[in-house]
């Protein structure tokens, strides 16, 4: 039997990645700060697929609560086959002049060290094992800036250049890297940009059709289920309607 361990599990392409992969059979240690989110996840899917779950409820920011949660785990557990970087958000979109510090910081933090908190602990374990996968999920704002993303897209390009730096550094030890780049996926991803103004929400995805959480994780699960020698080291996946981050066909 097989663990995954996704972050950001209680929304999004997280919990669709939780949904699949337990359909798959993995068991799965599940990440998020939301516990009652989190608890509600890891019991539909224990009775829906018959397989066992750990929640860990911590802020990726905080790394002695993400390392205590983690380190604590029964080493069974500690046998990860794929982790799933996704934790991650958006804060404002506002030109550099009138950013908004906090914001700015909540991005990094999450995005980039709390990606980096997660990977240092797992990628010991799977060390240890000489196997497993790492999938980190970037974005098309890591490959490309659009007005206003400043920050989020730096966040994402740096996503980018660990994801490379991550393959290089455990080649030596059999694991796989790969980075997973979305375009416009409906998710709380707008919500919480726009801290709950759900009908600013709503207008990113006036017109068009958007990719869903599920089309991302069925992007994951393939790259996961490739034979051995084989690792997809990224890829971009983008709604039809989206030719770049901010060329969109709108009805
Ligand atoms: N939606 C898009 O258009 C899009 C496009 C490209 C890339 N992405 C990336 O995809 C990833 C998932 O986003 P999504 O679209 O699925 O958004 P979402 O629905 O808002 O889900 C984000 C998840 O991250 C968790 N999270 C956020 N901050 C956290 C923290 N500090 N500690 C632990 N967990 C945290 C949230 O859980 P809690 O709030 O319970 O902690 C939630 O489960 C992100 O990395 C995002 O940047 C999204």
């Amino acid at each position: 039997m097989k663990t995954a361990l996704i972050t950001g599990a209680t929304s999004g392409i997280g919990e669709a990645c939780a949904d699949l992969f337990a359909a798959q059979g993995y068991h799965l240690i599940l990440v998020a700060r939301r516990e009652h989110l989190l608890k509600d996840v890891a019991k539909r899917l224990e009775e829906k697929y018959a397989i066992e779950t750990k929640t860990v409820v911590a802020d990726v920011r905080i790394h002695d609560d993400l390392s205590y949660g983690l380190e604590t785990l029964p080493a069974q557990w500690k046998q990860v086959d794929v982790l799933i970087n996704n934790a991650g958000l958006s804060q404002g979109l506002d030109p550099i002049d009138k950013g908004n510090v906090t914001d700015w910081d909540t991005m990094i933090d999450t995005n980039v060290k709390g990606l980096l908190y997660v990977t240092k602990i797992v990628s010991n374990w799977m060390i240890s094992r000489k196997s497993g996968h790492i999938i980190n999920i970037g974005s098309i704002a890591g490959q490309e800036v659009y007005p206003n993303g400043n920050v989020y897209c730096a966040t994402k390009h740096a996503v980018d250049a660990l994801n490379k730096g991550m393959r290089i550094d455990l080649l030596p030890h059999g694991i796989k890297v790969t980075a997973i780049n979305p375009g416009m996926v409906e998710t709380e991803f707008s919500k919480v940009r726009f801290k709950g103004d759900e009908g600013r929400a709503k207008k990113v995805y006036d017109g068009l059709e958007p990719l869903v959480a599920n089309d991302i994780a069925e992007a994951i699960w393939f790259v996961v289920s490739r034979p051995a020698h084989v690792n997809i080291n990224d890829m971009l996946i983008m709604p039809t309607a989206q030719a770049t981050g901010a060329i969109i066909k709108r009805n």
